[in-house]
């Protein structure tokens, strides 16, 4: 199965997350960068992009693949939607049979659940959508991220073409 985790993380869960998925999937690992939230105005502009839902320039580092039979996207939950540099980089994802896609969140508001971004992302991903996961900080950062991430890969095996 050829695969591709594509990533996009501020703070370091979704990349923690996405390094190990890719290891179980032996799949590459590109990361999603926004060279505009890395300026000196970057918290400004990622606010900006948060209320106004904008969908900022992102640098993907090219696949090799110009055709994958999954590609799996991870980002973090921001104001209870799905990050803006995600999104910019659904908009032009590689080729794939198959897409898959999972947030991380810190998951303990009730006032900002991780729902409505995943809908997002699932509407993003489009037909070819299938397995979805939430991973809350506390899993991120628990004993047992390594099973729940097999458990995961495990799902998108057997949903994807082999
Ligand atoms: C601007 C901002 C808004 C956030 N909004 C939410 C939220 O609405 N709901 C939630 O559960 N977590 C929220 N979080 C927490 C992140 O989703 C969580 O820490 C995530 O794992 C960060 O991923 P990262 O480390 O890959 O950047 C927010 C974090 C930031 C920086």
């Amino acid at each position: 199965m050829t695969a591709l985790v594509l990533y996009y993380s501020n703070t370091g869960n979704t990349q923690k997350v996405a390094r190990a998925l890719a290891e179980q999937l032996g799949a590459e690992l590109a990361e999603i960068t926004c060279q505009t939230y890395l300026a000196w105005y970057g918290p400004v502009a990622m606010a900006w992009d948060i209320f106004t839902r904008h969908r900022p320039r992102v640098t993907v580092v090219a696949p090799r693949d110009a055709h994958y039979d999954l590609v799996v996207v991870g980002g973090p939950v921001w104001a209870a939607r799905a990050a803006p540099p995600v999104l910019s980089a659904m908009q032009k994802l590689p080729a794939a049979d198959a897409t898959a896609v999972f947030l991380t969140c810190r998951g303990t508001s009730p006032s900002s659940p991780p729902e409505p971004a995943l809908a997002e992302m699932q509407v993003a991903a489009g037909s070819k959508g299938q397995a979805s996961r939430i991973f809350r900080e506390e899993e991120v950062r628990g004993p047992a991220l390594s099973e729940k991430i097999a458990e995961f890969a495990g799902r998108l095996r057997a949903g994807a073409a082999v």
